[in-house]
């Protein structure tokens, strides 16, 4: 069985702070739980191999001053604290998205965390760090006319910072839109938009989405397995 590359935009962390009368960085630091919670989830499972979320998107900078340097704060920390989560449940950690604009120190957090880790074979995480994808499809053009290779689907994919198709997108948030996530890479993604706040999110509801993956029949564009042909 081919396993599954899970990809998320954790969304609603600001709004879920702010109903309960508190500042939005209190909403951050409950979703960085939740992603070592779903994320611990995922390596326990035996059907998912990729788990793919949306941390930073190159459109965040343009928030206030103040939250965007908490932001950066807390991925550092959580960088540098996370390193037995990841060793322990064999959990491969790699950024996705243009890191070139971080801190020193969030760089070499980030370098530091993907070579510890390097081994990890239970799941792999990419978090997508000041990632958009028109960005990276961008870089990637560069890279393969750089490279003088023949311009194809194949070619340019292997330029690209992840080339495994998504087959799960998950939205939490209330929001119905991709905000610049994945977009080569979810040309045939089945995608789920759920009202849930991300630091309300458990792995319980992610059981239920992958649930009800399950009972979806994915055609790529051919017919159905049933049909009479
Ligand atoms: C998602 O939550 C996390 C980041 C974009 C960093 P938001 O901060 O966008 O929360 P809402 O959407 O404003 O509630
Ligand atoms: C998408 O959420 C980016 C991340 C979750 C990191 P946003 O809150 O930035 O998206 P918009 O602005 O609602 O589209
Ligand atoms: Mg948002």
């Amino acid at each position: 069985m081919e396993k599954l590359h899970v990809a998320i935009i954790m969304d609603g962390n600001g709004r879920w702070a702010e109903r309960r009368g508190e500042k939005r960085i209190e909403g951050h630091k409950i979703g960085s739980e939740v992603v070592r919670q779903i994320t611990q989830f995922a390596s326990k499972r035996d059907d998912i191999s990729q788990l793919t979320l949306y941390a930073f998107s190159t459109e965040n900078w343009k928030r206030p001053k103040m939250e965007v340097s908490f932001l950066m704060q807390l991925l550092a920390r959580y960088l540098e604290h996370e390193t037995s989560t990841y060793l322990d449940s064999g959990i491969r950690f790699r950024a996705i998205g243009d890191i070139s604009r971080f801190s020193d120190r969030l760089q070499q957090a980030i370098k530091e965390l993907e070579y510890k880790t390097r081994n990890g074979d239970r799941l792999v995480q990419n978090l997508a760090l000041n990632y958009g994808g028109k960005n990276e499809i961008v870089r990637a053009v560069r890279r393969l006319v750089d490279s003088g290779n023949r311009i194809d689907e194949t070619n340019l994919e292997k330029y690209l910072d992840i080339s495994t198709p998504v087959d799960i997108l998950i939205r939490t948030g209330g929001n119905s839109r991709i905000s610049n996530f994945l977009l080569w890479q979810i040309s045939y993604a089945e995608l789920f938009f759920t009202p849930t706040l991300w630091p309300d999110f458990t792995p319980e509801e992610l059981q239920q989405i992958l649930e009800k993956f399950y009972t979806i029949e994915r055609r790529f564009g051919g017919l159905s397995n049933s049909s009479n042909r």
